[in-house]
């Protein structure tokens, strides 16, 4: 699909049933979700060996776990026995072994089959062979991602790549050291949207003069409607009377140490697709992590990172955290209100994308080219 013009000035998006139709998500689930780099885990939730986290990764669910010798590991969550469910709980700490609770078939954290009930009695069996199905992990901002492709593609074109086609330099996103902050909030949002509205929206800030009052209050360019964000390397800027990025623009904390002047004063945001949003700040980073469960239903993890020093101190972060709070709110709110209408007749050719909007028209095709084209059908 190209881009499809209904008038000179404005384009087409996707149709309505990309946003309800089952098949649809099931082929995103396969094309997009299992096949590209899939944020997972924040590094640091796994503090000591044995502590895992599962999470699902389109059709799959993956366990990722923290080994003996402390590095990540990540298997699909399925014994090789019969196919038991390994790990049922969403996070905790494995003692020694992951033991199936089937027969009791048991792994050591690197995955390796160490113990079955009568395997003594079956010398020939490989334990490694017969050990969990690992899944391919890189750790990125401090969070692990995981790839369930057999042969997955570039980290640094599909994943890191996002920050450099924002910020137009691949070193800035570094000065904000976000594999070293600590984790000052947390908010996990079920939203019962689509995923793809979710993204559509965090790309265009056309909505921000509507439905986001504090946050155009802090970035008053904002509230002209134009996505500033968009333009490489230019960040949005503070209002002159902002001291901070907080809910009423009250100072924040000190600048993180290799934030630079250029960088200070502003906000940049970056959408790595298809399921992560970066807004970087002077003193803080926000990470939103998408885990689309439905066709019409996605959960949003939020972090709100700090300092370490910030956090450690016990220093209150609740201004900076209730002003993306609220904006997450006003935007899921839209989200949700947009969902239902997915399946209106009056959607059935789906809506129009106003100039400002036009880079959303690009992800549409993106999205069409990796689901194998010839999704999107006539617009006409
Ligand atoms: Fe896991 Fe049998 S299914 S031990
Ligand atoms: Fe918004």
């Amino acid at each position: 699909m190209t881009t499809h013009r209904v008038s000179p000035s404005l384009i087409a998006t996707l149709p309505g049933r990309y946003y309800t139709d089952p098949e649809i998500f099931r082929q995103e689930q396969r094309h997009l979700f299992e096949s590209l780099w899939f944020c997972a885990v924040r590094s640091a939730d796994l503090d000591a060996p044995g502590t895992f986290r599962t999470v699902q990764v389109g059709r799959e669910s993956v366990v990722v776990v923290r080994n003996r010798s402390g590095e990540l590991r990540a298997f699909l969550n399925v014994c090789r026995h019969r196919g038991a469910r390994l790990c049922t709980e969403e996070s905790g700490r494995i003692r020694r072994s992951l033991q199936c609770p089937y027969h009791a078939w048991t792994y050591d954290l690197d995955g390796k089959l160490i113990a079955a009930p009568n395997l003594t009695g079956m010398p020939d069996v490989d334990r490694v062979e017969y050990g969990l199905i690992g899944v391919a992990l890189r750790e990125w901002l401090g969070y692990a991602w995981v790839c369930l492709a057999d042969e997955p593609p570039s980290f640094e074109e599909t994943v890191t790549g996002a920050a450099v086609e924002r910020l137009g330099d691949a070193a800035a996103i570094g000065h904000y050291g976000a594999e070293n902050l600590a984790l000052g909030k947390r908010i996990s949002y079920d939203v019962r949207a689509n995923w793809k509205l979710i993204v559509e929206n965090f790309m265009e800030c056309y909505h921000c003069a509507t439905i986001h009052p504090e946050l155009t209050d802090v970035l008053p360019e904002f509230a002209d409607g134009y996505a500033a964000q968009y333009y490489v390397g230019h960040g949005a800027e503070f209002g002159e009377d902002i001291k901070g990025f907080t809910v009423d623009g009250s100072a924040g904390f000190g600048r993180l140490p290799q934030v630079t002047d250029d960088q200070d004063r502003r906000y940049y945001a970056i959408t790595v697709k298809p399921t992560v949003f970066v807004n970087l700040v002077p003193d803080h980073v926000i990470v939103h992590r998408m885990f689309p469960l439905a066709e019409d239903r996605t959960v949003v993890e939020c972090d709100w990172l700090y300092a370490p020093e910030v956090v450690a101190s016990g220093a209150d972060v609740s201004k900076s955290v209730e002003l993306f709070h609220r904006v997450n709110t006003q935007d899921f709110e839209a989200c949700e209100r947009t969902q239902p209408a997915m399946g209106s007749r009056a959607y059935r050719r789906g809506g129009v994308l106003v100039p400002n909007e036009h880079h959303i028209g690009i992800f549409h095709e993106w999205i069409v080219e990796r689901l194998g084209g010839g999704h999107a059908g006539p617009v006409h």
